[in-house]
């Protein structure tokens, strides 16, 4: 399978290039940190990888030429994201998680759906949380951002669907992962990265069209859909 995962020079994305890697994909990487992205390359010879911020960069001629290096693709993860909670409101904190989250996110689902609509077929993976299920008082525009995510995610599915066309849209909804972005209030349940990409991974294999990592977060979710907001408000 030929892949693309924006947002891989850490954390999830990392883990997840090297999981595919191991298993004989060909792959592409992006991120900010040039130097990361060459220490990938060094590790995991003849990726390809490109380097951009995906708030700045032309994303759709940066994505384009790597699927003319790598001759198409099946598969694009979007896995960049940023937050960063804090009991204070910080205007720059909350508009660069929307600058990433959202605008990032819609220029690559929104190129990368178009290029698997005309392919005839593919496979959109985008990460967004468990977060995207209800406000949350110590990062208004992470969980806002992921709320948008995993919409847009359900949207593209339903116009695959009204299509026709064989093009997959995966919400992949972690919980707590043990990565720098992990560093909200309260954590439980923290899993090893390297469980978490296998179980992105068995996920996008299904074509699931939304799955929780790791798998007991659907508990959660269940439960924060449910909760009232008076109670609701003392946790988040
Ligand atoms: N860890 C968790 O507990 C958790 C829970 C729920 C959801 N998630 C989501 O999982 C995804 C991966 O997060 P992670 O935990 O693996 O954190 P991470 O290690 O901080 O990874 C974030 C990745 O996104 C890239 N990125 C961030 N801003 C970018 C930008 N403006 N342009 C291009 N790339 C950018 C980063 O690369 P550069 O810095 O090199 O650009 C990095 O490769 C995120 O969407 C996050 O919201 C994580």
């Amino acid at each position: 399978m030929k892949i693309i995962i924006v947002g891989a020079t850490s954390g999830i994305g990392r883990e997840l290039a090297q999981q595919y890697y191991q298993l004989g994909n060909t792959l592409a990487v992006t991120g900010r940190r040039k130097e990361l992205l060459q220490e990938l390359q060094g590790q995991l010879p003849g990726i390809h990888i490109s380097c951009f911020d995906v708030q700045t960069a032309n994303v759709v001629s940066e994505l384009g030429a790597l699927i003319t290096h790598m001759d198409g693709i099946d598969l694009l993860i979007y896995c960049a994201g940023y937050g960063n909670p804090a009991n204070e409101l910080v205007a720059e904190v909350e508009l660069d998680s929307t600058a990433t989250n959202v605008m990032g996110f819609v220029k690559t689902a929104s190129f990368a759906f178009n290029y698997f609509r005309k392919q005839g077929h593919g496979q959109l993976a985008v990460i967004s949380s468990v977060a995207a299920l209800r406000g949350n008082s110590h990062s208004p525009a992470y969980s806002a951002s992921k709320a948008y995510v995993s919409n847009y995610a359900e949207g593209l599915n339903i116009k695959a669907s009204k299509l026709h066309v064989d093009v997959v849209v995966t919400d992949i909804r972690p919980g707590f992962i043990k990565t720098k972005m992990a560093k909200g209030y309260g954590q439980f349940w923290v899993a090893p990265v390297e469980k978490a990409a296998r179980q992105i991974r068995v996920a996008i294999a299904a074509k699931k069209r939304v799955a929780y990592v790791t798998k007991r977060w659907w508990l959660i979710a269940v439960i924060l859909k449910r909760l009232p907001f008076g109670i609701y408000r003392k946790i988040g």
